[in-house]
């Protein structure tokens, strides 16, 4: 018998420090995937390590509060090699990070790595802006550009699983 055994999904969500973007990227979808009956695991990490093992930005935790999501349990990660090993997709907030992540895809590396925004039809190549020097609004606008991405993530999820 040698029949396709599909690798486990796992998605990996990642920005620059991760504690805005990617945090809520990772809170989002794992409702969402819960909600879809989708499993799947999920984390996030930053192409910078300038915030190791801190707590998601206070703005970040409270948006996602405010949207019933809690996410104040997450700590920063950098993006390693090994998580070319273990996740099958991988998402970039923006396409300076997208880049990053590309400079560093290991040698054989076969995770499927792409933009989040180009899930979303017509905002292709789009950035989810950077809020950390904004204010509430820029966090809430995050919050509804990735929620948008993620329902058209989890439809491309469900369609690639086997019946
Ligand atoms: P994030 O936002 O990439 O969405 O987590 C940032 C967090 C921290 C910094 C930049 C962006 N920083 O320069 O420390």
């Amino acid at each position: 018998m040698s029949e396709k055994v599909e690798p486990p999904l796992a998605v990996l969500f990642v920005c620059l420090g991760n504690i805005c973007r990617s945090p809520m990227a990772e809170g989002v979808f794992r409702k969402a995937a819960l909600d879809a009956g989708l499993e799947c695991r999920v984390d996030s990490v930053g192409t910078a390590g300038y915030h190791i093992g801190e707590s998601p930005d206070p703005r970040a935790i409270t948006t996602a509060r405010n949207h019933g999501v809690d996410i104040s349990e997450l700590k920063g990660r950098q993006l390693a090699p090994s998580d070319f090993e273990e996740f099958t997709h991988i998402f970039a907030l923006d396409t300076a990070n997208l880049a990053g992540i590309r400079s560093r895809v290991p040698r054989g590396a076969e995770s499927q790595i792409a933009l989040l925004l180009d899930s979303v039809p017509g905002r292709e190549g789009q950035t989810v802006a950077d809020p950390y020097y904004g204010d509430e609004e820029d966090f809430e606008r995050v919050w509804r550009d990735i929620s948008v991405a993620v329902e058209h993530v989890i439809e491309q999820l469900k369609a690639e699983m086997p019946d």
